[in-house]
């Protein structure tokens, strides 16, 4: 790691059949970070959007107790978000309801995000996630035995989605040794004005500095291990068309700002462990038996 950062993520045109070069994997291990361009069509975006919003149909925000907000920890205590390791959940932007407690928008418009087993649940985002190109990608990054170990729609409304503080996922994906990758696929166009990600490249070569983990049954909290501040001055936009996969590893420090457009940001993320790491008990995700960990291979 330098003080000398590249304004620019590596970026390539997505290869056939997730064949990573040896290029896109150097430059994955240098800078934690590929940005892969047209990885899925338009139209296979649009068919997750629209199944997505089918879902948040079905959806009584009436039921929900919960808001997300990774710069709020009331969220961390809430049984609601604990227990959707292998459901499919709602989760409401802090900004939501207006004074009177009335959603301000449409259902779409105030969720955060929804979460955390639809690639497992739905069968359309099952399709989606059980893709053999991300089985390439991922055997080509070394894991040789992958589990999709949660899903998640991230909404990032127009006006009020949130801001994303600067973090590692493995901190909330831990395990022994570290093992997790990150998807992110952009549904919908990503900019600097509608809250696209931000990295730091190269940082994930340093440690891991919190992990978050299960006191009991229903409170979650997050450890300090290094107490140095992120050199969040180098952080480099990720800029993304709908249609691009963004591959990170579990400790690239990552972030992303407000929604303050008027159009919304969706994305839909999977994060994989390898499953000949350990998987913590404590890990705030869990699934029940009935619910195995898979890889990427289709249903039979
Ligand atoms: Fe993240």
């Amino acid at each position: 790691m330098t003080d000398t950062a590249p304004t620019a993520l590596p970026c390539f045109k997505a290869p056939a059949g997730g064949c990573l070069t040896s290029e896109m994997v150097g430059a994955y291990r240098q800078e934690g970070v590929l940005i892969l361009e047209d990885f899925v069509t338009r139209e296979a975006c649009d068919e997750l959007r629209a199944r997505a919003l089918e879902l948040v149909e079905a959806f009584d925000p009436a039921d929900v107790k919960s808001v997300f907000s990774t710069t709020d920890q009331e969220q961390l205590n809430d049984r609601y978000f604990i227990e959707s390791g292998d459901k499919i959940r709602f989760f409401l932007e802090n900004d939501a309801f207006d004074e009177t407690g009335r959603l301000r928008s449409t259902k779409e418009n105030c969720l955060n995000k929804m979460g955390h087993a639809m690639h497992d649940i739905d069968p359309v985002f099952d399709r989606f996630s059980h893709n053999p190109a991300l089985a390439e990608i991922t055997d080509r990054l070394g894991n040789k035995d992958p589990g999709i170990i949660q899903s998640m729609y991230i909404f990032k409304p127009p006006r009020i989605g949130g801001e994303v503080v600067c973090h590692q996922d493995s901190t909330y994906i831990y395990t022994d040794p570290q093992s997790c990758i990150g998807f992110w696929f952009a549904l919908e166009d990503a900019t600097t004005e509608n809250g696209c990600m931000y990295f730091i490249p190269g940082q994930h070569r340093g440690p891991l500095k919190a992990r978050n983990y299960r006191l009991g049954e229903d409170k979650l909290t997050t450890e300090v291990l290094d107490t140095e501040p992120w050199p969040e001055h180098l952080k480099v936009a990720a800029p993304a068309r709908a249609g691009t996969l963004v591959v990170f590893d579990g400790r690239a420090p990552h972030m992303s700002g407000p929604n303050l457009s008027d159009t919304s940001r969706h994305a839909y993320t999977l994060h994989v462990i390898d499953r000949n790491c350990h998987y913590p008990a404590e890990n705030w995700l869990q699934r029940g038996a009935d619910l195995p960990l898979r890889g990427f291979a289709a249903r039979a």
